[in-house]
């Protein structure tokens, strides 16, 4: 996957932004995130790894539901949003897919 650097990036912003208590940013930065497990999952749809686009899918209303709390103004449920967003992220990771 080539966007992975900005992966990195928008989960980072988003604790960035949770830390200096910037909802905006916080819902801004789950936003990217939801954007790119929406591709993530178009990507793994074609290679027809149905576990892997499960997880996107879990991800992406994770991060969705996350980006709304944050919206509202409450990190702290945007938080707990993206610890369990994150389960999903690593689950994927745990499978590996990148050796199929
Ligand atoms: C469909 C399965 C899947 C899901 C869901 C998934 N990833 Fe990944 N991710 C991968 C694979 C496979 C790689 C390795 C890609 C490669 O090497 O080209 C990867 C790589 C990465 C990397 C780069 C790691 C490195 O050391 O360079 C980051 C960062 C990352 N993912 C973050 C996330 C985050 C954050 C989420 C959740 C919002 C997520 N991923 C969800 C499959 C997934």
């Amino acid at each position: 996957m080539s966007k992975r650097g900005f992966t990195k990036c928008s989960s980072g912003h988003f604790r960035f932004a949770v830390t200096d208590k910037d909802a905006k940013a916080a819902a801004a930065a789950l936003t990217k995130i939801e954007a790119l497990m929406q591709k993530t999952e178009s990507y793994w749809t074609a290679k027809k790894a149905n576990d892997g686009v499960a997880l996107t899918k879990d991800a992406r209303a994770l991060a969705s539901e996350a980006a709304a709390a944050a919206a509202k103004g409450s990190l702290a449920d945007a938080g707990a949003g993206f610890e369990k967003m994150t389960a999903k992220c690593n689950a994927c990771h745990e499978l590996h897919l990148e050796k199929r």
